[in-house]
């Protein structure tokens, strides 16, 4: 197959050309910051720059590139530093899902390309209510926290359209498997705490796993909502010990939620107490996907090895 990925020189992207390479197909794959032009042509892929808010531009890319699939995982939260009201670290991000989401699927249109997969996200996102797993058919969150709401809407934008197109989107768990992951900074200088009783559940999903995920989606041209978590969704109460272990940090500090509010917001009180984790039963049912990393328990140790000896 030939493959055109958006978002190829990311974290998610470069493991997936890699997979997508190892099984024998092309891949042409986009950058966006000049430095990472190397960083996809050396997994041996064609390397083109492209912004995916120029419309104009997709299309060209995506017409010249004349691929058999699609692949959107484009975001912007590299570095990014949470504040109190999410939605404006999202900014960008949220516009890559709605905006780059229509770019993608109207060159997708124009080439008869309807083998498509997006990345979409599964945690802190399921309704606040009932037990503390969800599936894909249960509802997401109807009411999201202040500050949360544009990003939840662009996260919904995003699997309503993919889907509609006939393609998958995959609602990963927070990636992890990188040396400079989101959580490692944080984690290491104890500037995340356990917040309340840390009954909100997080899911997670290796980094080789979640690119695995992919490429059997790809291969098998699924349509329709994935969650593609590990097994172990877990409370933060649960986990965050366990990561700190892992980083070879001190032990998390511990917050109560009217402080948490007043610090980091609403929507990280919400995830830290109240939030949802997602089950998996359907990505491993229907695509036949096997785990390396089936729980955050050893893909957190296995991921971190080299840092905590260093
Ligand atoms: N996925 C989530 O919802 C989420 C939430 C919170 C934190 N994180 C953190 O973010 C990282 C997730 O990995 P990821 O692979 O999603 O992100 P990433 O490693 O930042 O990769 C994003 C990809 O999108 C590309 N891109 C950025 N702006 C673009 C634009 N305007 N047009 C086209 N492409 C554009 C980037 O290109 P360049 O690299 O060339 O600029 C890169 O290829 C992890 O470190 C994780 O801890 C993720």
């Amino acid at each position: 197959m030939r493959v055109f990925v958006a978002g190829a020189s990311g974290a998610i992207g470069t493991r997936l050309v890699d997979q997508l390479i190892g099984r024998g197909h092309e891949v042409i794959g986009t950058y966006h910051s000049s430095p990472h032009a190397d960083r996809v042509a050396a997994l041996g892929a064609k390397s083109i720059m492209l912004d995916l808010l120029d419309p104009a531009a997709v299309r060209q890319a995506v017409l010249d590139a004349e691929p058999d699939a699609i692949v959107h995982q484009a975001t912007a939260l590299a570095n990014i530093r949470f504040s109190r009201q999410l939605d404006t670290p999202f900014a960008q991000t949220n516009r890559l899902r709605t905006e780059g989401t229509d770019a993608l699927l109207a060159a997708a249109r124009e080439a008869g390309v309807t083998r498509i997969v997006a990345q979409s996200f599964a945690s802190y996102r399921y309704a606040r209510d009932g037990g503390p797993v969800k599936t894909e058919n249960d509802p997401l969150d109807p009411t999201p926290v202040a500050g949360t709401r544009e990003m939840n809407d662009a996260m919904r934008h995003l699997d309503a359209a993919v889907t509609e197109a006939g393609g998958a989107a995959l609602r990963y768990g927070g990636f992890y498997g990188a040396a400079n992951d989101g959580l490692v900074g944080p984690v290491r200088k104890r500037q995340m705490p356990i917040v309340g009783n840390g009954a909100g559940m997080s899911s997670f999903v290796h980094l080789d796993d979640a690119a695995a995920a992919t490429v059997l989606a790809l291969e098998q041209n699924v349509t329709g909502v994935f969650n593609v978590v590990d097994d172990e969704p877990a409370p933060l109460r649960e986990w965050l010990p366990v990561l700190a272990i892992a980083l070879g940090a001190k032990p998390p500090r511990h917050l109560p939620r009217w402080l948490a509010r007043l610090i980091a917001g609403e929507g990280a009180v919400m995830a830290a107490t109240e939030a949802r984790g997602a089950s998996n039963a359907k990505a491993k049912r229907e695509l036949d996907w096997t785990l390396r990393y089936p729980s955050w328990r050893e893909g957190f140790a296995a991921a971190y090895q080299s840092l905590r000896s260093a």
